[in-house]
């Protein structure tokens, strides 16, 4: 008599989605800054938890970008982005003055003229430029400028992966954790 085989679920059900979500928002993230530019030189600053190193030799980073974030046109442009680590003493203070989007138009529901508006996230923030011409915050524990590498479209986001190029230590202390934060990118 022949058994039918046995098909691994894949999660679908919404109380399986819903376990999905709850495994997935008790991942622990620190929380980055990503600094580019556009080919015109316009700099931006994006708040990011989905960094992580991804090789030793050569050393690579990759990120995780919303398919519709201005950091990533700026990226695709120029291919030169830096990763600065906040600090958990006064990283909060700039994960404030980063977090909304640049272009009004990202977020929905705005009227037509909240919608043209763009904010310069960097305008309150000290930093200066890396030789990529990328925004190094004054105030992170550490950062890392990098080359974009490759590009692997992964659902809504696209995987940025970076070469590092040169990188510091700036300050003693840890970095600030998506916990202390108090705001959750995840699920
Ligand atoms: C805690 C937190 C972590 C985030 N992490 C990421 C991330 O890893 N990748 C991403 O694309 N967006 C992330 N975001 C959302 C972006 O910061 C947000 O969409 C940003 O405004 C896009 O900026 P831009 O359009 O100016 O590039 C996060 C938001 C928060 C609040």
């Amino acid at each position: 008599m022949s058994h039918p085989q046995q098909m691994p679920q894949l999660p679908g059900s919404p109380r399986e989605l819903e376990g999905v979500e709850q495994a997935l928002l008790a991942l622990s993230y620190g929380v980055h800054v990503i600094g580019s530019r556009s080919s015109d030189g316009t700099l931006n600053a994006m708040l990011a938890d989905w960094v992580m190193q991804v090789s030793f030799k050569p050393r690579l980073i990759a990120v995780a970008i919303e398919n519709d974030a201005r950091t990533l046109r700026f990226i695709r442009e120029t291919n030169a982005f830096t990763v600065n680590l906040l600090h958990e003493r006064d990283g909060l203070e700039i994960a404030r003055k980063v977090v909304m989007p640049s272009e009004g138009s990202k977020v929905r529901g705005r009227s037509e003229e909240a919608a043209a508006q763009v904010v310069d996230k960097l305008a309150e923030i000290p930093y200066g430029l890396h030789q990529n011409g990328c925004p190094v915050l004054d105030q992170a524990l550490g950062w890392i400028a990098c080359q974009a590498e490759q590009f692997i479209t992964a659902g809504d986001h696209t995987i940025v992966v970076g070469r590092c190029l040169e990188g510091e230590r700036l300050r003693p202390g840890d970095m600030l954790i998506e916990r202390d934060l108090g705001w959750e990118y995840g699920g």
